[in-house]
């Protein structure tokens, strides 16, 4: 995640790897876990952060809108929740509907709670 991303959690995600990208915070190694196995790391590049990363079988990004704008079109998979909601906001997901369809296709999708949570696979090819 980006640095915008943790400061606006404010606490790491519990019981798992926290990797954040910031060229201004002071470049920490992954830390001790905690009991739970919570730690955090931080990474100047993005390319320095996929490579501490190189061997865990699934890396999950998490935004925000600068991160999703560098990496979307890597993903293998998309796991998008779309609130049905009218406000405005200051970071968005970089890629719309068209580039969606163009580079993956939808695997599931539920609707709830004025929330449609859909999960892409990139296209054979794409
Ligand atoms: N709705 C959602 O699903 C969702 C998900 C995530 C985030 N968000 C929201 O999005 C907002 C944050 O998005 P954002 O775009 O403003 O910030 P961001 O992407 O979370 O963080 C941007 C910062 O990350 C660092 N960074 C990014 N790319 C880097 C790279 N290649 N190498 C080194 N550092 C890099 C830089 O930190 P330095 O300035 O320290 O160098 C940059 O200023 C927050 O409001 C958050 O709540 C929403």
């Amino acid at each position: 995640m980006g640095r915008g991303t943790f400061a606006s959690i404010g606490s790491p995600l519990r019981t798992r790897r926290n990797i954040i990208l910031s060229r201004t915070l002071p470049a920490v190694p992954r830390t001790v876990p905690d009991a739970d196995g919570t730690t955090i790391e931080i990474h100047a590049s993005l390319e320095a952060a996929m490579e501490a990363a190189s061997a865990e079988a699934v890396l999950y990004i998490i935004g925000g809108e600068s991160v999703f704008r560098q990496t979307a079109e890597r993903a293998d998979e998309l796991l998008l929740t779309r609130v049905e909601d009218d406000s405005d906001g200051d970071a968005v997901f970089p890629m719309d509907e068209a580039s969606l369809e163009r580079w993956f296709e939808r695997t599931a999708e539920e609707r709830g709670a004025g929330m449609t949570f859909t999960s892409y696979r990139r296209r054979a090819g794409g």
